[in-house]
């Protein structure tokens, strides 16, 4: 990697192949393949840019580009030589290549046919130290763990699987993981969780993960909460826009958000407390499903008057955000595939974040955004929106009117908290509908990297 063309001179290839690049170079093309004592070689001139964070994303774009040559050459292994600017450059790159190489092949008769050829990345020895080439392999592990949860259909994912899904993390990774059944989550009161699993003929759960470390340097936990249903069907208020149910297995995005940072903070031993809690069922119509017009009171009393059974992540999220409650928690996180609307209005690459009491938090988890570009948007919680949600009859409702749906969202939640809090609606991002780069295609495994980096740098 170069990025620019004077660096040529310094690349270990004799004259004549020199300018056999430096030709490529001049007909616009970024990159040169080349034959050099039996190696193939390929040599990328990497965009540059100003600003850090799109400098950064570079590498990591030409990672999935060049993963994608790899592999197209039936290539198994690959050595990266940095000659770029940024002194990690070659861990982004490496990080562009991984994620871009992902495959979910579980279901495919002839796996071994389509499997990606490309199976290790090599580094120059004095380039980098073993622990941060270890330290991105886990976090990378993690977003795959997470991607591989979205995937999975709803006929094998199922509440109680997404349970033991995260028990086998949990022992992978070392953290410890409780599950709790329904009679549990009748005995606590988790009204919002049992209401929207009424139409359901699987049971829901409540899954508690626990990383705590000797010597953390937070005294009161991080507690992260992921919105786990495992799919939305909309229940009675069934989602009829065509085809907006094909990919609504994404729903427990946040969940498997939450999860996988669990699995990479864990693998990683960082010295800090973190608990994630996730509400889990599928969103369904069967027969006593709750109904629009239900009023559902919650477990802290509030009632809640339902007019949108499809407005469930709400519901759900509710009952989380009043458990972490017990924790006196320094900061709550939750990250759920909430709304439509953060979607429309921050587009397929953003994250709309909202943040009781603005201050320190959401700048910091905004810089780490920027450092793995998954970028935060933040949206406004005024107190007019929460006009927007009072009900007649019971204390609020679970929809908005025809304005703001993504901060009327948001404002359902704060109800539910006293603490410092932060929300991301990660429905924009949980899920691609088309391959772009390392984005691929269906699940993204968003939000993994995000608290990593913001939970590193706790
Ligand atoms: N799970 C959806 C939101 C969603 C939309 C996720 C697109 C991923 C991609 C959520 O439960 C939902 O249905 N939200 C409704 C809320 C409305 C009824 C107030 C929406 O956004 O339309
Ligand atoms: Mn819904
Ligand atoms: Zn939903």
């Amino acid at each position: 990697m170069i990025e620019k063309k004077s660096q040529l001179s310094k690349l270990p290839f004799d004259s004549k192949q020199k300018k056999q690049i430096k030709n490529s170079f001049e007909k616009n093309s970024s990159f040169c393949c080349i034959q050099s004592e039996g190696v193939s070689n390929i040599v990328l001139l990497l965009d540059t840019d100003k600003n850090a964070a799109y400098h950064r994303e570079n590498y990591r774009q030409a990672g999935a580009r060049c993963c994608g040559m790899c592999n197209d050459a039936s290539w198994e292994s690959v050595q990266i030589a940095n000659s770029g600017s940024l002194s990690d450059g070659h861990l982004l790159f490496a990080e562009g290549m991984a994620l871009a190489s992902y495959q979910f092949l579980k279901y495919k008769k002839d796996a071994k046919k389509d499997q990606n050829s490309l199976k290790s990345i090599l580094f120059d020895k004095d380039s980098t130290d073993k622990k941060s080439i270890s330290s991105l392999a886990n976090v990378l592990e993690a977003v795959y763990q997470a991607r591989d949860l979205v995937n999975e259909p709803l006929s094998y994912l199922t509440a109680p699987q997404m349970a033991k899904e995260f028990q086998r993390m949990g022992k992978e990774a070392g953290f410890k993981v409780t599950v709790w059944n329904k009679k549990r989550i009748e005995k606590e009161n988790f009204q919002g969780l049992l209401a929207v699993n009424k139409g359901s003929v699987d049971p829901p759960t409540f899954t508690i993960m626990e990383y705590k470390p000797a010597k953390a340097v937070n005294k009161s936990p991080i507690v992260l909460v992921g919105k786990g249903i495992v799919y939305d069907t909309g229940g009675l208020s069934l989602k009829s826009t065509a085809n907006s149910m094909d990919h609504m297995k994404c729903d427990m995005g946040g969940a498997a958000a939450v999860a996988g940072a669990m699995f990479a903070i864990a693998k990683n031993k960082l010295k800090v407390h973190v608990v994630a809690l996730v509400p889990a069922t599928d969103n369904r119509p069967g027969l006593n499903a709750y109904v629009p017009g239900d009023i559902v009171r919650m477990r802290d009393g509030l009632s809640v008057e339902v007019l949108n059974t499809d407005a469930e992540g709400r519901m759900v999220l509710a009952d989380g955000l009043s458990w972490a409650k017990n924790y006196k928690p320094e900061l709550v996180i939750d990250l759920a595939t909430l709304t439509g609307a953060a979607l429309r209005t921050v587009g397929p690459t953003g994250i709309a974040a909202m943040e009781k009491d603005s201050g320190k938090h959401l700048d910091q988890l905004r810089t780490s955004g920027e450092n793995v570009y998954e970028r935060l948007f933040e949206m406004p919680l005024w107190r007019e929106y929460g006009e927007m949600i009072k009900s007649e009859i019971a204390d609020i409702r679970n929809l908005g009117g025809p304005f703001a749906g993504a901060q009327t969202a948001g404002k359902f939640l704060e109800h539910f908290t006293d603490f410092p809090w932060i929300h991301l609606d990660i429905a924009p991002v949980a899920w691609s509908y088309h391959s772009e780069g390392y984005r691929l295609k269906n699940g993204t495994g968003a939000g993994v990297r995000l608290l990593f980096d913001f939970l590193s740098n706790r």
